[in-house]
């Protein structure tokens, strides 16, 4: 076979694949999302299950994308089609291109929202309002912000635009510079937020929390009638831990697959693949060793919602020599991580229209970014006009629902798609040839691929809707 170039460019060097890769995994998914549900489901068992879908379904499919999008070399709708034609299998597959393109938009469309949170807590870290606040202050004064919806419009709009002029400048020329220095300087930030966690926190609760798994209290739902409880299995926990493994690495919709098409040829996918997961992951642990031992120290409700890393980081900052500045630098930063984050959310998008339409890549960001920011309404009014029981269904707001239906279904189905096409549909040769790892490791890959991964994808969706 030819080798295949991508016509939008190459990565200059596996480590600013790796760092565009990290940066993409690493986001809001890790320092809001993951505490605010870990909070939400009740801590350890959640840890557990969540780091298991990590491991047996994430890494793999992590692979799988990388491997599929660096050989086909084009947007993943286009990489999709090409290689089952090449497979000699139905092109049809190229849905799981449009399906990504589809869950791109939709997550985008919220994840912005909550980016515009981080904005403008930059804006109040810096100009000190967090200086000596008390924990009900700093819960009045997020209660504030979401509740004016013209403000959250206003980050909102800032933040699409500020993905949109990274997209238009093309992935190197946007992305590469940033990745570099950005990535070290959050973990720093991070490590000296765990540090005053330990020092002035409840760290010891903060740890039990997070890692004593009690999977009666997580995984069933009982209830007391007439003296004797009765307890029902609950798939929710199950669903959402499996559903934020793939968005915490940004897997099921083909923003891997498009960043793995401008990876030069000799990397090792593999070692990438670890390098990224284990950086995600730390980031995440990280992040709610920062926030469970304030969330307890403080008396605060662990299962605060999305707003939980806006109601317990202020206080530390507010408490902590040179807590401006640091608070200032955190909220920068946050913003940072889901910028290089929401950039991935749209480049398949953009790669499809440039190769297929022949459109400009500023048009193409430029549109797909209104389309975003025009969904993103719906999020915007959630947590306010819409917020009433009206507005509800089944006690899910606008934004509850779009997260439930990309975390939860889409970009589960999506990582299905890839990996039972990987590992049933294309030949063994494929694989082997991207992967060029020695035996046993290739086959016990393929094996996890072909059975493990699918089958455990499988048995979440079935205890979700109550089948097993
Ligand atoms: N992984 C990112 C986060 O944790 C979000 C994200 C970026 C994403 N690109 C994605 C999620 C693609 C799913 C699919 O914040």
């Amino acid at each position: 076979m030819s080798e295949r170039t991508s016509i939008h460019g190459q990565w200059s060097s596996r480590l600013i694949f790796v760092l565009a890769a990290a940066g993409s995994a690493v986001g809001l998914g890790n320092i809001w999302k993951f505490p605010y549900i870990t909070g939400e489901y009740g801590g350890g068992a959640f840890v557990l299950v969540y780091l298991l879908c990590i491991a047996l379904i994430g890494l793999p499919v992590m692979m799988v994308e990388i491997l599929l999008g660096r050989r086909g070399r084009q947007s993943p709708i286009n990489t999709m089609k090409t290689l089952a034609k090449e497979e000699g299998t139905t092109q049809a597959w190229s849905w799981i291109g449009w399906s990504g393109v589809i869950s791109g938009f939709l997550i985008l469309s919220f994840y912005s929202v909550i980016a515009g949170w981080a904005l403008a807590y930059v804006i109040e870290a810096a100009s000190g309002t967090f200086n000596g606040i008390s924990a009900e202050q700093v819960g009045e004064l997020f209660g504030d912000h979401v509740s004016s919806w013209p403000k959250l419009l206003a980050w909102h709009t800032l933040f699409i635009l500020m993905t949109v002029f990274v997209v238009a400048r093309g992935v190197r020329a946007g992305l590469e510079k940033a990745v570099t220095w950005l990535m070290p300087l959050l973990l720093g930030l991070l490590l000296i937020l765990v540090g005053y966690s330990i020092a002035e926190g409840d760290f010891a609760s903060g740890v039990a929390f997070l890692f004593s798994p009690d999977f009666d209290k997580v995984f069933y739902t009982c209830t007391t009638v007439a003296g004797a409880e009765s307890c029902v299995f609950n798939g929710e926990p199950l669903l959402t831990a499996m559903g934020h493994a793939f968005f915490t690495l940004s897997l099921g919709m083909g923003a891997i697959m498009v960043y793995g098409s401008y990876m030069p040829k000799k990397n090792s996918i593999t070692g990438s693949a670890l390098l990224i997961v284990a950086m995600d992951t730390a980031v995440a642990l990280l992040a709610g060793l920062a926030i469970f031992p304030l969330v307890f120290a403080n008396g605060l409700e662990p299962g605060a919602g999305p707003g939980l890393i806006f109601q317990t980081l202020p206080i530390a900052f507010g408490a902590m020599t040179g807590g401006q500045l640091f608070g200032t630098l955190f909220f920068l930063l946050l913003v940072f991580a889901a910028w290089t984050s929401s950039i991935s959310l749209v480049e398949p998008a953009v790669a499809w229209l440039v190769e297929n339409r022949g459109i400009k890549r500023l048009h193409a960001a430029a549109s797909i970014g209104f389309g975003c920011w025009l969904i993103g309404l719906g999020t915007v009014f959630s947590f306010n006009l819409w917020s009433g029981e009206a507005w509800q269904v089944g006690g899910k707001t606008f934004f509850d629902m779009l997260d439930y239906l990309t975390a939860n279904i889409l970009l589960p189905v999506g990582g299905l798609a890839m990996a039972i096409f990987t590992g049933w549909f294309a030949s063994r040769r494929m694989s082997e040839s991207e992967l060029l790892l020695s035996e046993p490791w290739f086959s016990i890959w393929w094996f996890v691929v072909r059975f493990i991964t699918p089958i455990g994808v499988l048995i979440v969706f079935l205890h979700a809707v109550g089948v097993v």
